[in-house]
């Protein structure tokens, strides 16, 4: 061969090597530069979970199916186990308390994720259930009754997405709601989670999935993924109980509690949390028939499903998760476990189930498949550190402009005595109450911790603070929270009234649901007096009034407003006319509770009364 021709061919050959060897470099390398067909965003998801899947060892798999609590793993935890995801419990915050700790928190926990070979992203979830309200500092919207009471899809939808803006800013990818439970005993501690106690108004409410999700998931840079809960009947527990036991016909399951999750399946809610609670008997965490066959099955739920808050150790009654728990778990169709703390314990004895043969690798690879499918399409892979064009959005102005008109439109007014309301401005007005002047009872549970508690406890106005700023200059307000000092020269009082916060089952009240001494000594103290007295009710759910309202001039059920109380002030003093309808029916005395349409008991006021002005 001529020394020419024989230099080109060695340099022919030299370039053949080099390509060769940097395609096998890129291959090999995880990618770096994105080239993996899971790491190329016009492919399809289906395309790309395939792929990722392929590439994923036994390890990588069981870490995506667990979810960890923030105080109990690092970063490096997420990065050498593999985890899948992070969550903050009730009131579980960076401190400060902000949104930008909440920010730098994530971003931390992400690198985290994005250190592991395959670079998979975490999601982390949070219960946004009345605006994002782990957060200080946040816009805290009505409870779910409240929103109920409204009636109003479109204004509920408007509400996710505020919310999902305020997710957003803070790094949160994922909100544990909203609750589709249909409370049948108002002696529940869940009934303010409820947006009735019949299924077509929770059914309606789905709407603020799509205002979370938005017409797709990750069809916008405020894309968070959804979770309807509690999968299913946790609101027809006999007697109210938490987390007990829903004794009733497969036919009244499906009437009464299933409805508000086919509708939200049918608007494509990407993941379903199983509740606590019992069917008949059975835990439903361990109900194949219901969360395999029912939710995935029958009406074709494809998104994922995540146990609650170590729902799975719950399964055989004795503390402590075992084997045979988390094999039944999974097997019945959970694809994400929560458990908060010991999920070292849990992945190991996952491995155990899944290596004797208890829980076949199929039945990881489809929980899995599920789980990627939905970080896949939120665009979590393309997109994994908090987007820091939203971190101003938490408690704008905007945002508590809508809350304030959400509050307005929750207002339900129940009576109203020879028009005493509107009041109007100018004179004088007493205001009494413990709830009257405090922002954490307006607020309720699930805010700043997972209790709530009463108190200054975040940014907002209270409902005097609205009165005061609705009734203007030429109205003299005076407060006493007992109604001590009121007297004639007042044209009327106003006692605010009601619960103080509670969550789950410290909210059970087996007992009853009367207003407590304080409250009634309060009023009584403003009768006296013998002016208009008008209660505004702050509470999460009907109460036994039957005996006391007669005395009583009107009857504001204000439920939980949250952190812009203005909003009652403009029904009060007629800046908006009150249009809300109860979405639950109001006990004529305590043994008519539970109380619910059609069931033949008399009611104070049935569900859907409302007055107008
Ligand atoms: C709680 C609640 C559930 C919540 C979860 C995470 O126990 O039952 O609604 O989403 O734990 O905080």
């Amino acid at each position: 061969m001529k020394k020419a021709a024989r230099r080109w061919s060695l340099l022919a050959l030299a370039l053949v090597l080099l390509a060769a060897g940097l395609t096998g470099y890129v291959l090999w390398s995880g990618g770096d530069s994105g080239s993996k067909p899971y790491q190329d965003a016009t492919r399809p998801v289906a395309e790309r979970v395939a792929d990722l899947l392929g590439r994923m060892t036994q390890a990588d798999k069981l870490g995506q199916m667990t979810q960890a609590e923030r105080a109990s793993a690092s970063a490096s935890d997420i990065t050498d186990f593999r985890l899948g995801s992070i969550l903050s419990g009730g009131g579980s915050t960076p401190e400060p308390n902000t949104a930008q700790a909440w920010a730098d928190m994530n971003d931390e926990l992400q690198r985290g994720a994005l250190a592991t070979p395959l670079g998979i992203p975490i999601l982390y979830g949070s219960d946004a259930v009345h605006g994002h309200n782990n957060v200080r500092g946040a816009t805290v919207f009505p409870h779910n009754i409240g929103l109920g009471a409204t009636r109003d899809p479109k204004l509920v939808q408007d509400i996710g997405r505020a919310v999902a803006e305020e997710v957003t800013g803070t790094g949160v990818d994922w909100t544990f709601a909203p609750c589709l439970c249909v409370a049948r005993d108002d002696r529940w501690g869940r009934t303010y989670e409820s947006f009735g106690e019949t299924p077509d108004i929770p059914a309606a409410m789905t709407a603020i999935i799509t205002g979370f999700q938005g017409d797709k998931l990750g069809g916008g840079p405020t894309s968070i993924l959804a979770t309807a809960k509690h999968y299913v009947g946790d609101g027809g527990t006999t007697g109210g109980d938490d987390q007990g036991n829903a004794e009733l016909t497969e036919a009244q399951l499906r009437e009464i509690h299933l409805p508000p999750f086919k509708a939200a399946v049918d608007r494509g809610v990407g993941s379903v949390m199983v509740s606590f609670s019992s069917w008949n008997g059975q835990k439903l965490h361990g109900q194949k028939y219901l969360v395999t066959d029912v939710l995935k099955g029958e009406l074709g739920f494809t998104g994922f499903v995540v146990s609650d808050w170590n729902a799975v150790d719950q399964l055989d009654g004795q503390e402590g998760f075992t084997a045979d728990e988390v094999a039944t778990a999974i097997n019945a169709g959970i694809d994400m476990v929560m458990v908060p703390e010991k999920w070292q314990e849990f992945l190991t004895t996952l491995k155990g189930e899944v290596d004797n043969g208890h829980v076949p690798m199929a039945r990881i690879d489809d929980a899995v498949r599920r789980i990627l499918t939905k970080k896949f399409e939120l665009g979590l892979f393309e997109h994994p550190m908090t987007n820091r064009a939203y971190t101003d959005s938490v408690g704008s102005a905007e945002h508590r402009a809508l809350a304030r008109q959400a509050v307005r439109a929750s207002q339900v007014l129940l009576k109203n005595d020879k028009g005493v309301l509107p009041l109007a401005r100018g004179g004088k007005v007493f205001v009494a109450g413990k709830n009257a002047d405090d922002l954490g009872n307006q607020s309720g549970g699930w805010t700043i911790t997972w209790q709530g508690g009463s108190g200054p406890t975040t940014v907002g106005t209270t409902i005097l603070d609205g009165i005061r700023e609705v009734a203007g200059p030429d109205t003299t307000v005076t407060y006493a929270r007992d109604g001590k000092g009121v007297d004639r020269s007042y044209r009327a009082a106003i006692a605010v009234v009601g619960e103080k916060p509670y969550a789950e089952y410290e909210g059970d009240r087996p007992d009853g649901l009367r207003l407590d001494d304080e409250d009634r000594q309060t009023i009584a103290n403003l009768r006296a007096a013998g002016i208009p007295v008008i209660v505004v009710l702050v509470s999460g759910r009907p109460l036994e009034i039957a005996s006391e309202v007669p005395g009583w001039n009107a009857l504001l059920a204000a439920w939980l407003p949250g952190t812009e109380g203005a909003g009652v002030a403009d029904i009060l003093f007629g800046v908006g006319a009150p249009t809300g309808k109860t979405p639950m029916t109001w006990p004529g005395a305590k043994a008519h509770e539970p109380i619910n349409p059609g069931d033949g008991q008399p009611a104070l006021f049935p569900q859907g009364f409302g007055l107008g002005y």
